[in-house]
């Protein structure tokens, strides 16, 4: 079962943190996986990692907001599967304010990467998945795309559920062609840096599991929607958050 042997996957932004865990997972299913970075050496680094525990995998650098950087370097390769994990505030680093505080050049960063992102790897990726009669989108989306949440990330909420959405109407677009869209809503994962180690514990404390979520948590979700058994599973969001309540 998951067997994703001959299967070809792109993780946007696998260059450190959950999509990393999410490359080495498909890897270690069969999958042969094109690591994302926008940095060059964290993509490759990944890449050498899943190469050194027996997988298959290649970095694959690129800026996902730049759709025809995007569209060229995807256009040689067959995608089966895109994990869309490039996210946060892209290369820029996430100010939590108010949004009645924010001016416009606040949120271009989270809308870009968090939806304009993934309908650039779509738009690439889903001819050729439409021609071949399969495909996995899977969008790697938040809680703050389901729920309002007052701690002053409303545009990274709005990318994120702007991708779930879009998610939404890739699955009934082409439910009849083989190709799957949903998105996984992450809960409070662990940083890759960690400056406070008090603050992570208090977080974790938060979560009804006790802890915080990890790249072998995610993983899994994606290694299911990504396999021909999740045929049948399409337009859906997968909430992997520790019992998380978001509703
Ligand atoms: N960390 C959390 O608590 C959390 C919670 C919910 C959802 N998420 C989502 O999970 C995903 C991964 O989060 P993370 O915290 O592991 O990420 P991270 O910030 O640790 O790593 C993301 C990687 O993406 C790369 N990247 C940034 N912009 C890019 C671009 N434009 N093109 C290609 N690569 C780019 C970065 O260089 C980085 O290596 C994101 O979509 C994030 O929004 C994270």
């Amino acid at each position: 079962m998951f067997d994703l042997t001959g299967r070809l996957a792109l993780v946007t932004g696998a260059g450190q943190g959950v999509g990393a865990g999410a490359a080495h997972c498909l890897a270690s299913q069969g999958a042969t996986v094109l690591v994302n970075d926008i940095v060059d050496e964290r993509a490759e680094r990944v890449a050498v990692s899943i190469r050194s525990a027996g997988g298959l995998a290649d970095a694959l650098a690129f800026d996902v907001t730049r759709r025809e950087e995007v569209c060229d370097l995807l256009a040689s390769h067959p995608l089966d599967i895109v994990v869309n994990n490039a996210g946060n505030a892209g290369a820029t680093v996430m100010q939590p304010r108010p949004f009645r505080d924010m001016g416009p050049a606040e949120w271009e960063a989270p809308i870009d990467v968090n939806l304009r992102g993934v309908m650039h790897t779509t738009h690439a990726a889903l001819p050729g998945m439409v021609d071949r009669g399969f495909g996995r989108l899977i969008t790697v989306s938040s809680g703050a795309g389901v729920v309002g949440l007052g701690i002053g990330v409303a545009p990274y909420g709005a990318g994120k559920g702007g991708a779930i959405s879009f998610m939404r109407h890739m699955a009934i677009e082409n439910a009849a062609l083989g190709v799957t869209a949903n998105s996984v809503a992450l809960g409070m994962m662990e940083m890759t840096e960690v400056h406070d180690a008090s603050l992570v514990e208090k977080l974790a404390s938060t979560v009804p599991c006790g802890r915080l979520g990890t790249g072998e948590d995610l993983g899994p979700a994606v290694v299911w929607l990504a396999s021909d058994e999740a045929s049948w599973v399409t337009g859906q969001t997968i909430h992997v958050n520790g019992g998380s309540v978001t509703s």
